[in-house]
């Protein structure tokens, strides 16, 4: 595996199997009943130019998590690059100051561009509407989990992502992340000038899978496995397209979609945030509560992805055993007032 993690193309099926198996080592410490200090002393660099909340805090305490501490800097306000620094030489300062560097840009391509100045392993937390290769490897190891639970296979699964497939770099990542798998059957379901760029749909069927696009929700979905869900990116938007742009609530993902169009056992995915303004018609909160809505299992599951990236890049993906001790502080049983016993 490269040392940096940019896009899921640096990525084999070897390298994606071994990162779930030890996100899957991980799950005592991310579920706090076990404690780890293998990354005591190293320093991890969070650099966000752009809005987060989940992939900004679920790095940082992934690295924490693993006995590492963070320092971070959010928005170009607070940064050098607000008096002109280039990337090239933020990323060798950086260097000299951190071990491992996470870096999220509105830019497509422009934390490689990082990344080519330094041997620090920097890890790409979205580039504009570039890709988002954390969140699909989550993402996976979400279905995968959902899956064992339900008695399911990936190969053969069906999944639908629907929402700003054009902008939304987390479906650019996890279509091409599913393509190394086992051929499956993949619903494209985008708003006219929203659809998913046509070089990732010509490379996943090159790889054996059947993809169908349309333009509506209002259909039956009743053998789809997961529908991943997505906002879309106004704010990549140009000001043509911005002006007049109204999502028809047919997109909306909610209970009456899933009870009437879809499965029993049909899983709910969403990279978040999910847009709450009723105007949005993002996916809807009559969900919450309900054992298909997963999108609070994958966000928990960001913990032992992310810890899993930072073992595996820093070489100490072999010694998280030696190092196990008991958790001492109090921990809820349950950490959502929703959340389903499964
Ligand atoms: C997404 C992102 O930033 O790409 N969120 C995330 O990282 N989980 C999706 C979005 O912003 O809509």
């Amino acid at each position: 595996m490269s040392h940096h993690l940019l896009s899921v193309d640096s990525l084999s099926r070897d390298d994606v199997d071994h990162l779930m198996r030890v996100a899957a080592r991980m799950e005592p410490i991310a579920q706090r009943r076990q404690v780890t200090r293998v990354l005591e002393g190293a320093v991890l660099g969070n650099l966000f130019f752009e809005a987060s909340t989940r992939t900004r805090v679920s790095f940082n305490a992934a690295f924490c998590r693993l006995g590492g501490s963070v320092c971070d800097t959010t928005g170009f306000t607070f940064s050098s690059m607000a008096k002109g620094e280039s990337l090239y030489d933020t990323s060798r300062v950086m260097s000299g100051y951190c071990d491992a560097i996470v870096m999220r840009h509105p830019e497509l391509g422009s934390v490689a561009e990082f990344a080519a100045a330094t041997h620090v392993p920097v890890i790409n937390g979205g580039d504009g509407p570039g890709e988002h290769p954390s969140q699909a490897l989550l993402d996976l190891y979400t279905i995968d989990k959902e899956f064992t639970r339900l008695g399911k296979q990936l190969a053969g699964a069906h999944v639908l992502m629907t929402g700003d497939l054009k902008y939304g770099r987390t479906v650019h990542s996890l279509i091409k992340l599913l393509s190394l798998y086992a051929p499956m059957r993949i619903t494209l379901v985008a708003p006219p000038g929203l659809e998913m760029p046509s070089q990732l749909i010509d490379l996943v069927t090159s790889r054996g899978h059947r993809v169908e696009q349309r333009d509506s929700l209002a259909q039956d979905y009743t053998d789809v496995d997961v529908v991943y869900t997505t906002r879309i990116q106004k704010e990549r938007f140009t000001a043509e397209m911005s002006e007049g742009f109204c999502l028809s609530r047919d997109f909306t993902v909610d209970r009456a979609f899933l009870d009437t169009r879809c499965g029993r056992d049909t899983l709910v995915m969403h990279p978040l945030p999910r847009d709450s303004r009723p105007e949005a018609n993002d996916l809807d909160v009559d969900l919450n509560g309900d054992p298909r809505l997963a999108v609070f299992r994958q966000t928990d599951n960001g913990i032992p992805v992310r810890m899993a990236i930072f073992a595996t890049l820093l070489e100490v993906d072999q010694l998280i055993e030696q190092e196990l001790r008991p958790v001492r502080w109090f921990v809820p049983p349950r950490l959502g007032v929703d959340d389903p016993t499964l």
